[in-house]
């Protein structure tokens, strides 16, 4: 049985104040909420703070990217040295590095392999392009980046996939829960054949591109889905929190 995931990407939200006071709004309400395992990424410059007021929370804590050299001359950037102990998890390859920070799957394999080196378990989202959506092209596209980004990767229980077709990202329209599904079966065929069938059944696989409060029920309540990567809605406290409580909900019903 997988533990369900939700886990809350800020991006370039939130100052040091404004990360502080939101997690300390939703700090207790996500710790009565169990059989979820909750996830928030800050921003770089509020890591460590969030990881004090977590300490001895249920409530843990990403980053949303990592360089994978360990140190060095490269002006900007954040080692993986510089996150072990802060936080747990580590977003990689989003739509936005790919897009905007012309990050290729070759790169997002560089990271995932430090990542798991450095004992941070990664979040490899994958997912493809409106065009290539209306073209038909979605499996082959994901099949793809999986590829690409697990070259050469030991896969175990620590990896978690994001699939979030980039139409679906804060634009409102949500994927239909029956599609992402369908999608995700075929992710974790992949991840199957790329390692064994015991772990693919280990590897927790989420839907994300405007997931809120409205519609979770629709992605939670789908058995190959194992929980959310959440944009917006992870930046307001009454959101996250409905999309947490109601993804335990789904998974109290489904365990009984
Ligand atoms: P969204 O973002 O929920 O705002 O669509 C999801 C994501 O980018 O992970």
């Amino acid at each position: 049985m997988r533990l369900p995931l939700i886990a809350g990407n800020w991006k370039m939200n939130t100052n040091l104040a404004e990360a502080v006071k939101l997690v300390n709004d939703m700090r207790p309400h996500l710790d009565a909420i169990h059989d979820v395992e909750k996830v928030v990424c800050p921003p770089f410059i509020s890591l460590s703070a969030v990881h004090e007021i977590l300490k001895g929370s249920q409530l843990k804590v990403g980053a949303q990217n990592l360089h994978f050299e360990e140190k060095g001359a490269f002006t900007g950037e954040i080692s993986p040295l510089m996150l072990t102990g802060l936080c747990e998890y580590v977003i990689l390859g989003h739509s936005e590095r790919r897009q905007y920070f012309q990050e290729t799957d070759e790169v997002v394999n560089k990271k995932l392999k430090t990542a798991l080196k450095f004992g941070l378990k990664p979040i490899l989202c994958v997912g493809e392009k409106l065009a290539e959506y209306e073209d038909g092209l979605t499996s082959e596209v994901v099949t793809g980046q999986l590829k690409a980004s697990l070259k050469d990767v030991t896969l175990s229980e620590n990896l978690v996939v994001a699939y979030e077709p980039i139409w679906a990202i804060g634009t409102g329209k949500a994927a239909n829960g029956t599609q992402a599904n369908a999608v995700i079966s075929r992710i974790r065929k992949i991840i199957q054949e790329l390692s064994t069938e015991s772990t693919s059944q280990c590897v927790r696989i989420l839907y994300g591109g405007s997931v809120t409060m409205d519609n979770i029920q629709e992605f939670a309540g789908m058995p190959a889905i194992d929980g959310a990567l959440v944009g917006g809605a992870s930046l307001k406290p009454d959101q996250f929190i409905s999309i947490v409580k109601q993804t335990a909900q789904i998974n109290c019903h489904s365990q009984e």
